[in-house]
């Protein structure tokens, strides 16, 4: 990513702030990968003790991480003030801006977990290691976010339109691979999840709805945009328009 124009984590947590009242309503990606991650952690020894989501938004990791293992409570990180006031009562959240590290916590971590949050970070892989490093031995880290590879339908249409592709840049599954220690990875694998609509416009909404429209990749005109649309794949007649996002899960065991 060296070149890439920084993204300002102040920037990032305004646009996620502006859209907290309506995030939950349009996160369904972010809701199943959180439900996702939450099951596999089913399958891992996790220590009781402290768990925490990084950078939680309205809470749907910490909820499903809750309710897949009744009786353990996550603790919720945010830098936004405005997605931490929309947790129910009786959650205990934890205003902090991830971008200047790792709070220090009352006790060692024994679960961290994060979904959709590590690409809006400044040096993803550096923060990745440093939240490795944060956790005692036997503890874990559970991440899922969106790799190099997503949006191939978009960077297809600005090439074809002969304009940017205007896309956030994001982290290269390579890079943060070589950023951890030996022997820690316990899972590791990308997945490929496809949103449809009737219209290309209609696939990217949704990023503004939850805030997520914060980009490196420079504006463009309404005229540039409709020529990006018009140059829009069409994935079939049956379901329109499509856009892949390429998600990296990764489970640590320290
Ligand atoms: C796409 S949302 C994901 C929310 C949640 N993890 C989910 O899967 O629904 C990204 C979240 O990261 C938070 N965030 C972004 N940059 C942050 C930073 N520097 N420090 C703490 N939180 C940050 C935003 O406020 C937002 O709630």
């Amino acid at each position: 990513m060296a070149g890439e124009p920084v993204i300002r984590p102040d920037q990032v947590l305004e646009r996620f702030s502006r859209a907290a009242p309506t995030y939950a309503g349009h996160a369904t990606l972010q809701q199943a990968m959180a439900w996702r991650l939450a099951q596999l952690s089913r399958r891992c020894s996790i220590p009781r003790g402290l768990w925490a989501d990084l950078g939680c938004g309205t809470g749907h990791l910490a909820a499903a991480l809750e309710a897949a293992h009744p009786g353990q409570q996550v603790i919720r990180l945010d830098g936004s003030s405005a997605m931490l006031n929309i947790h129910p009562r009786g959650t205990t959240t934890l205003q902090h801006d991830l971008s200047r590290g790792l709070p220090d916590w009352p006790e060692p971590p024994q679960l961290m977990a994060s979904s959709f949050v590590l690409h809006w970070l400044p040096d993803p892989a550096q923060q990745l290691r440093s939240w490795v490093d944060a956790l005692p031995e036997g503890g874990w880290l559970a991440v899922a976010v969106p790799v190099d590879g997503s949006f191939p339908q978009w960077q297809q249409a600005a090439r074809a339109a002969n304009q940017a592709c205007t896309a956030l840049t994001m982290p290269v599954r390579e890079q943060l691979m070589e950023a951890l220690p030996d022997g820690v990875v316990e899972r590791d694998e990308c997945l490929s999840f496809t949103q449809h609509a009737a219209n290309p416009l209609r696939l990217l909404r949704p990023l503004s709805s939850i805030g997520a429209s914060v980009t490196n990749g420079g504006r463009l005109s309404p005229g540039q945009w409709k020529a990006v649309f018009r140059a829009w794949p069409q994935a079939d007649s049956s379901t329109g328009f499509a856009l892949t996002w390429r998600m990296w899960v990764l489970m640590v065991k320290r």
